[in-house]
């Protein structure tokens, strides 16, 4: 199994994954685990080698243009083999959060997806994050490539 997680912030997913985890993100601070490539750097501009079975990207997309995402996610998502899994977390549109951030919950990203990987299942729900006392809206895209 192999797996490319876009934005892996301080490895908390990539480092419990099982399998062979490319993990890149602008800063690496923490240590990988013996399975992870931590690769720093931006995952837009990064020349990927092979393919994967899982490209996940955890509260990461969000922080990236729009522009950027439709020009440039394509090209990444090229990268996942049949019947590989394209996964997604992110804040719902209607988060308070979004206003600052790209909002994924869109019709041009499910298109994208839809265009780029094929059919997906959504699944959205309220989180209350009690470190910082507030309520999130968050949601799960999942999309399986035609083999
Ligand atoms: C909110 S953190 C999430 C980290 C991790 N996925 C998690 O769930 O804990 C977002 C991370 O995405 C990274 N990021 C956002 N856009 C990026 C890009 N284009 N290339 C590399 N890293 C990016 C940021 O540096 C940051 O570490």
């Amino acid at each position: 199994m192999r797996i490319l997680d876009l934005g892996c912030g301080d490895l908390k997913d990539a480092n419990q994954m099982s399998g062979e985890v490319v993990a890149i993100d602008k800063k690496i601070t923490c240590q990988p685990a013996k399975h992870v490539s931590a690769i720093k750097g931006d995952y837009f501009d990064m020349q990927l080698e092979g393919d994967f079975d899982l490209i996940y990207s955890n509260y990461s997309l969000c922080f990236n243009k729009q522009e950027t995402i439709e020009q440039k996610l394509p090209l990444i998502l090229s990268h996942l083999k049949p019947g590989g899994v394209f996964q997604v977390q992110d804040f719902h549109s209607g988060d308070k959060v979004v206003k600052k951030r790209t909002n994924l919950y869109a019709t041009w990203f499910f298109d994208l997806v839809k265009k780029e990987v094929g059919p997906f299942t959504l699944k959205d729900e309220k989180i209350f994050e009690r470190g910082h006392n507030h309520e999130h809206w968050e949601f799960t895209l999942k999309a399986i490539k035609a083999k």
